[in-house]
Order: structure tokens, then sequence, then C-alpha cells
């Protein structure tokens, strides 16, 4: 697929005011070693990869979609692939108020494992504070 398929597809899937990469960090994802993206039909996730560690820098599905599994069966893509790449964890943030995903998060086993403040500031300028969640792939 292509960078301008990809950011249409993630335009689809993120909340307008949550919107944080433009068609040109797709085209820095497709070059780079260490990001991956994830797809399902209207779903998308991008993955940091770093030494034994995937980070979720996003997971999302379109709107319309939302509520009928397709996050979680995305999500249980990232962790069969996360153990195939041999991570120690996944880690991720979510904002507080963001209850679906949180809770798609801790169905699946992720913890809540910390706290940072004021951590998102979407387009209207309001701050969100975020949890940082993870899950342990080698206890
Ligand atoms: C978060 C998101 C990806 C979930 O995808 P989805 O396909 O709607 O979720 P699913 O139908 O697979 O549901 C997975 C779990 O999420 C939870 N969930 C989903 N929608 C929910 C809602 N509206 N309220 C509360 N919990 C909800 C449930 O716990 C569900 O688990 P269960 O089916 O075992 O009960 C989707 O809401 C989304 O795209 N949101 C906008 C983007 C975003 O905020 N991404 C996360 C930030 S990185």
């Amino acid at each position: 697929m292509s960078a301008e398929e990809y950011f249409n597809l993630y335009k689809k899937c993120v909340d307008i005011e949550s919107i944080q990469f433009s068609l040109e960090d797709f085209k820095r994802f497709q070059r780079s070693k260490n990001i991956k993206i994830e797809k399902e039909q209207n779903a998308i996730a991008i993955l940091g990869l770093t030494d034994r560690e995937v980070e979720i820098y996003f997971i999302g599905v379109a709107e319309s979609f939302r509520g009928r599994g397709l996050g979680k069966k995305l999500l249980k893509s990232i962790i069969s692939f996360s153990k195939y790449y041999a991570a120690d964890f996944i880690i991720l943030e979510v904002g507080i108020n963001n209850i679906p995903a949180k809770n798609m998060y801790l169905s699946l086993n992720f913890i809540e494992y910390g706290f940072r403040k004021n951590y998102y500031r979407n387009i209207s300028g309001i701050r969100e504070d975020a949890i940082i969640m993870k899950l342990n792939l080698k206890t």
C-alpha cells in the first residue's frame, strides 16, 4: 500500500480532534525500519519498534465500524506480531477519558503502568492526562 493509501485509512480511523500524523509522516514511516503499520479493512495501527519493545503510537477503527470487535482483532494481531518480534512488552499511552480504548486494552490484559499529566493537547488546545498501559509478554 502507498503512503497516501495508509494516510487515507488513518484519516478514516482517527477522531478529527486527535489527528497527529500527516502524509509526510506516513512517507517517513514507510522508509523507517523502526515503524510498522498493521492494517485490517477499516482499521489501522502504527507501531514503534525498538530493542525488545513495541510501542503502539496509534490504533483506530473507522467510526461506523466501531464496536464490532475490529479493534480487538487488530490488537490481538499486534500482540502476536510482538511475540514473534520477541519483544519483552508492549507499551502505549491512552487519554484518561478514552474509555473504549482503555477497556479494549484492559480486556486483553494490559495493565495501568503510569500516568502523564497534561500529556495530550487536542486541536482546540484542550489538554488531557494520559495513562501509560503495558502488556508484559515475558511473564
Ligand atoms: C478504541 C477503538 C480502536 C476500539 O475499537 P473497536 O473496534 O470499536 O473495539 P471493539 O469492538 O474491538 O471492542 C474491544 C473492547 O473495547 C471496549 N469498548 C469498545 N467500545 C466501547 C465503548 N463504546 N464503551 C466502552 N468500552 C468499549 C470493550 O471492552 C470491548 O471488549 P469486549 O468486546 O470484550 O467487551 C475505537 O474506539 C477507535 O478507533 N477509537 C478512536 C481512536 C482511538 O481513540 N484510539 C486509541 C488511542 S491510541
